[in-house]
């Protein structure tokens, strides 16, 4: 897209392949200490969120998670038919492990695993109840086409949630800015025991994703219905959007 190049390859619909891939490296290398870092930063609220999200779907749902990391959303989801996917292979590895060990201490069987980018889902339309993205919306290469194949998976009536870092409007994100450059980089620091710890590269996406009310029309434009996308209260870290597939 014109004017990305200013940024480096950022904007707020999507980010270009070459910085993708180097966003990618970073994540993977962020795995060991994902979770503890993800705690510290947020005070302990993504915990919090994370159930936020998990409460949308109920029991014998078939639910997808898109960009699903190491698995820190998709273990704790019970009672659900579940398909996590992911660009990463490193990330699907150990989501494998972890999710399925989780699901098989409370009895159920394994989750389905996919090899896949949002943009490019390898799934039949009209598949899902529920589809979640946490703190993966942020990362995709088109943040348009993503939520076009998001709407083609979920059956009418399906709903998307999606978590993902707040920015109510550019004072909030300013200050989110702050945030992320750093307290997050001395968290990171203090925790990775390095220097060049790949949260100075993740730093970026927060810095170029747009407003909630840029993603709110994002969602109306691609053909979701009530449409909703908020900051999550009381902290205002994290925002929260919401919108269903029409039926037919
Ligand atoms: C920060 S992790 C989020 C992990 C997890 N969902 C959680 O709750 O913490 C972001 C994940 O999004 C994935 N991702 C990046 N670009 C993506 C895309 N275009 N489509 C789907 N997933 C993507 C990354 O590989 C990474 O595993």
């Amino acid at each position: 897209m014109a004017g990305r190049s200013a940024t480096g390859g950022y904007d707020p619909s999507g980010i270009d392949l070459d910085e993708w891939e180097i966003l990618e490296s970073q994540l993977e290398e962020s795995i060991p200490n994902y979770d503890r870092v993800n705690r510290l930063m947020t005070f302990g609220q993504d915990a919090v969120w994370r159930k936020n999200v998990r409460n949308h779907a109920e029991s014998g749902m078939k639910v997808l998670e898109v960009g699903c990391g190491p698995g820190s959303f998709a273990e704790d989801i019970e009672n659900v038919d579940l398909t996590c996917l992911d660009p990463s292979e490193e990330m699907l590895k150990v989501a494998k492990v972890r999710v399925n060990e989780a699901r098989k201490l409370r009895g159920e069987g394994p989750a389905d695993y996919v090899l896949a980018i949002a943009e490019s889902i390898p799934l039949p339309d009209n598949t899902f109840d529920r589809v979640f993205c946490l703190f993966s919306f942020r990362d995709f290469q088109d943040k348009r086409k993503g939520l076009e194949e998001i709407l083609r998976v979920l059956k009418p009536g399906g709903q998307l949630v999606i978590c993902d870092a707040g920015k109510a409007n550019w004072l909030h994100g300013l200050a989110g800015r702050i945030w992320m450059s750093t307290v997050v980089q001395w968290m990171a620091r203090y925790v990775t025991k390095k220097k060049d710890h790949p949260w100075k590269g993740l730093a970026k996406t927060y810095s170029h994703y747009g407003t909630n009310g840029y993603y709110r029309k994002l969602m109306r434009e691609v053909g979701f219905e009530n449409v909703q996308g908020r900051l999550l209260l009381p902290f205002g870290m994290a925002s929260r959007f919401r919108g269903h597939k029409p039926n037919d």
